[in-house]
C-alpha cells in the first residue's frame, strides 16, 4: 500500500535532483536573479560552511534536500514547527523517520552544540529567503 508511493516519489525528487543539477550548466553566463541573487551574509558563512560539510550530504546543498534526506528549507521545518531545539536533537540524537519515507536520520558526531546553533542561524536564513517565514 505504501509501496507505490514510495517509489514515485523516490523517481520524482531523482528527477527533481537532475533538473536541480542541470540547470546551472543550462544558463549560459546569464545570472539566475532569483536564484543566486542574495550571497549568504558573512556571519552566516561559518554555518553555511558547517552545514555543508555535516548536513548536506543528506539535506542538500543550501537545505534543499536529496535523495537521502528532505529539505530543511520546507515549510514543516519553519521555527514554530521544528524550533532551534529539534535541530540540536536531531545532530545530537538522530531522527527517528516519521514525516518522510527516506529512513532514519543519524545522530551526527561531528558537530557540537554550538556548531548546530550557527547551522540553526544558516538553515533559518534560506528559510527566510525562500519566503517560508
Ligand atoms: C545521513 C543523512 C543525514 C544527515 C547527514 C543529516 N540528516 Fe537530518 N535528517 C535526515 C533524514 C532522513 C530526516 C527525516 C526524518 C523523518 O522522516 O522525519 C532528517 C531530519 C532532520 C530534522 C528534522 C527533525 C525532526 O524533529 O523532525 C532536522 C532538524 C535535521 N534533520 C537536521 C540536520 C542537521 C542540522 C544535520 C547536520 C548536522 C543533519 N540533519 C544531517 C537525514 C540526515
Amino acid at each position: 500500500m505504501n509501496l507505490p508511493m514510495k517509489v514515485s516519489r523516490a523517481v520524482w525528487m531523482s528527477v527533481l535532483g537532475l533538473a536541480l543539477g542541470a540547470a546551472p550548466a543550462c544558463s549560459q553566463g546569464e545570472s539566475q536573479p532569483q536564484s543566486q541573487a542574495v550571497a549568504v551574509p558573512v556571519d552566516l558563512q561559518s554555518g553555511e560552511q558547517k552545514f555543508t560539510a555535516n548536513c548536506s550530504a543528506c539535506h542538500g546543498v543550501g537545505g534543499v534536500g536529496t535523495k537521502q534526506g528532505p529539505p530543511l528549507v520546507h515549510k514543516i521545518y519553519e521555527p514554530n514547527h521544528h524550533g532551534d531545539a529539534a535541530f540540536q536533537r536531531a545532530a545530537a540524537n538522530g531522527v527517528q523517520s516519521h514525516h518522510w519515507e527516506f529512513g532514519n536520520m543519524p545522530k551526527i558526531p561531528g558537530v557540537t552544540s554550538s556548531d548546530v546553533d550557527q547551522i540553526v542561524k544558516y538553515v533559518r536564513w534560506l528559510q527566510k529567503q525562500a519566503g517560508i517565514f
